[in-house]
């Protein structure tokens, strides 16, 4: 699978063009991304990174990590997915990153998911739902949680997420209508952000293989 998930970040270097900032993601495919970002670091202003991951990893190149706040709009922002489905609606924050990923992806105007074959599903769901909760309310939001969707909401215990949070992972669901689901989850006081990327899913999405699939 790693070797897909290289052939996926390498493609999406086709989408970076000169002076861009560009968006960052988090994950293992994403680090594929960054490692061929730095072969043409010279010809980019520098990125707004999603996580102290990725900005470690931007670093480690030389590559300068901008302040969303001082950028404004992004041109691109290339991440990966744990879940994606046929309209490029994805389950996102296997790895804890879901807020900042999903600022960033509001922030930007091309959303560019770069993925191994294995993220492709019909359904989203399989793959246990992230959301990103305030610690206070962690029972409060699991319980309500239940009783909104039916799945069974498991502590990930030990993960803080960089904004000092916690994460809930929502097994056995399966998303028939995701831009609702994440809509409503979103409502419960104390959820940061759920991992359903539908109200704003990817414009684009890169399936490594010989050769890549871009999805337009
Ligand atoms: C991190 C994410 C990642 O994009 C997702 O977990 C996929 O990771 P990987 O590329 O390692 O399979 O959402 O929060």
């Amino acid at each position: 699978m790693s070797e897909a998930k290289r052939l996926a970040g390498e493609k999406a270097i086709e989408f970076v063009e000169d002076g861009m900032i560009v968006g960052v993601g988090t994950g293992s495919t994403v680090a594929f991304f960054i490692d061929a970002l730095a072969g043409i670091k010279d010809r980019i202003k520098g990125a707004v990174s999603s996580s102290d991951q990725s900005t470690a990893r931007l670093k480690q190149h030389g590559i300068e990590v901008l302040d969303l706040n001082h950028t404004g709009t992004l041109s691109l922002y290339v991440d990966g997915a744990d879940e994606c489905d046929p309209h490029k609606r994805l389950i996102k924050g296997g790895g804890a990153a879901l807020t900042r990923e999903k600022i960033i992806a509001e922030a930007s105007k091309q959303f560019v998911c770069i993925v191994d074959p294995s993220k492709q599903v019909p359904v989203l769901g399989k793959f246990p739902l992230p959301v990103e909760v305030i610690p206070m309310a962690r029972s409060l939001v699991a319980r309500e949680i239940l009783a909104l969707t039916g799945g069974q909401p498991v502590w990930r215990d030990g993960t803080v997420t960089d904004n000092g949070n916690l994460i809930l992972d929502i097994h056995n669901l399966s998303i028939t209508d995701p831009v609702a689901m994440e809509r409503e989850i979103n409502q419960i006081p104390g959820v940061v952000s759920v991992g359903l990327f539908a109200r704003r899913p990817a414009d684009i999405v890169i399936v490594g293989g010989e050769p890549p699939i871009v999805l337009k």
